[in-house]
């Protein structure tokens, strides 16, 4: 007796328990070259809000604190548990070729995302077109100024793609016009750097008319060392990124002439990845939009670039 009520509460505890929807679970590794850096901590949102939109999703996240060693090293992680899909925003090009492309060998799909590898071992890149936002930074700029000025170029890590693109699209743009670069250092997209080149700078040269930096920190870090010599009135400052809550914020408040926007990528790299995980085809490189945010167009939402 006692027998048959167990079997009758088992049979009831199965078959009447709550049933879940039987969605597969992707695991997304994302490996991110650093999070010191607002822009890095946005891409890293944007992702974990579009995925948050799929519950079939899990990402894990890592940070690599700049390191590309400690990225290798993530990347040969997520490897060895089995993600389902990788995204990566590397650090440097050349160090983060191989795990990269061992893990692509292994049958894992990557997403490469905002800074390139060297080679064709992944599956797609997604990132804005930084040799055209250089170039229009050179054309814009060689316009601000009447075409001619005295310029200091503050690049980002020249052994990272868009600092190489950010560089020579800006060569381009200003060829032509009497545009002079008389100082450029690399600041490896950090601000503190960025401050201290400009002080170098500023020792070397009285006049100065215009800041292109590569990205908008480094325009900040310039901005701030020449405000502490005095000089802040007497140049322009122009940076990319155009984060709403700071290069947009600088542009507001009159600190940068124009940013121009580097779209994080986060969410096409989510749906780029949920396409590749159910079985779609894609395109091997997404080549997303960029805007420039000037006084006069900041409140409309800036200017898209041709
Ligand atoms: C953040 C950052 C951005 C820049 C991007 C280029 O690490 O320096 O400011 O636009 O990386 O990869």
């Amino acid at each position: 007796m006692t027998m048959r009520i167990v079997s009758i509460l088992l049979y009831v505890l199965v078959f009447s328990a709550p049933s879940f929807p039987q969605t597969p679970a992707f695991t997304i590794g994302m490996s991110q070259c650093n999070l010191g850096e607002p822009w890095r901590v946005q891409m890293n949102a944007d992702i974990k809000k579009a995925a948050a939109e799929h519950p079939e999703l899990r990402v894990t996240f890592k940070d690599a604190q700049n390191d590309n060693l400690r990225q290798s090293a993530h990347i040969d992680e997520f490897i060895r548990s089995g993600v389902n899909l990788i995204i990566v925003s590397p650090k440097e090009a050349a160090p983060l070729t191989k795990p990269i492309s061992d893990a692509y060998k292994k049958g894992i799909p990557v997403i490469v995302l905002d800074r390139r590898i060297l080679g064709n071992d992944y599956t797609c890149f997604i990132g804005a077109d930084n040799k055209k936002i250089g170039r229009a930074a050179g054309r814009w700029i060689a316009k601000l100024l009447g075409g001619k000025g005295k310029i200091v170029e503050l690049k980002g890590l020249m052994t990272s793609t868009p600092g190489q693109d950010r560089h020579f699209g800006f060569r381009e743009g200003i060829k032509g016009s009497g545009c002079e670069v008389i100082f450029e250092a690399d600041m490896k997209w950090l601000e503190p750097n960025a401050r201290k080149e400009m002080e170098s700078a500023l020792s070397r040269f009285s006049q100065i008319d215009l800041v292109y930096a590569h990205n908008d920190p480094g325009a900040h870090g310039a901005f701030l060392a020449a405000k502490a010599a005095g000089r802040d009135g007497k140049m322009k400052f122009i940076g990319i990124d155009a984060l709403p809550q700071e290069g947009r914020m600088y542009v507001k408040q009159g600190i940068l002439a124009a940013s121009f926007e580097y779209p994080t990528g986060g969410r096409e790299a989510v749906e780029t990845a949920l396409q590749i995980l159910r079985g779609k085809k894609v395109a091997r490189e997404i080549t997303l939009p960029s805007r420039v945010f000037t006084k006069d167009s900041i409140d409309k939402g800036g200017e898209l670039l041709p």
